[in-house]
């Protein structure tokens, strides 16, 4: 499995924490965020993640600013993108098995890595229910 992995100057530490998760879990990463705390702007690193993930260069995209919000709200600008901002086991479940997500977004202000590393855990080993199939193509209709 292969992820792409974005972050504002918010999400840069909690960022560096989940690619360790990621690289401890043998999956391929790649880091398109901002390797330092200077101010920059989410939706720029939104849009990067976001078409590596419609252009199927990876597998899934995770997106980190401060809340997971803004990221959320850019990358489902993208054709394509369905961004779930997951914050507990039951959305994180969901958010796979109903929604199918491509992109998952946290908060690096509302979330601590332990918590980050349990949602990815549920999130990962979580499969796409395909009675859920057709809202997703009325997802797709309404892009169109
Ligand atoms: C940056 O201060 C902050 O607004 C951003 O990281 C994010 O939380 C927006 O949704």
């Amino acid at each position: 499995m292969k992820i792409a992995i974005g972050n504002d100057h918010a999400g840069k530490l909690l960022k560096d924490e989940t690619v360790v998760y990621l690289k401890q879990h043998d999956i391929e990463v790649l880091n398109v965020g901002t390797d330092t705390e200077d101010d920059v702007d989410y939706p720029d690193y939104a849009i990067k993640v976001a078409e590596l993930v419609t252009n199927q260069t990876v597998d899934l995209g995770i997106l980190i600013c401060g809340t997971g919000i803004g990221m959320s709200i850019a990358a489902n600008k993208v054709k394509g993108i369905r961004a779930a901002n997951i914050y507990d086991k039951q959305t994180a479940m969901l958010a796979k098995k109903h929604n199918f997500a491509n992109v998952i977004t946290f908060g690096a202000r509302t979330h601590t890595k332990e918590q980050v590393y349990q949602l990815l855990d549920t999130f990962l080993h979580t499969e796409f229910e395909s009675r859920h199939l057709k809202r997703i193509d009325k997802i797709k209709e309404i892009e169109e």
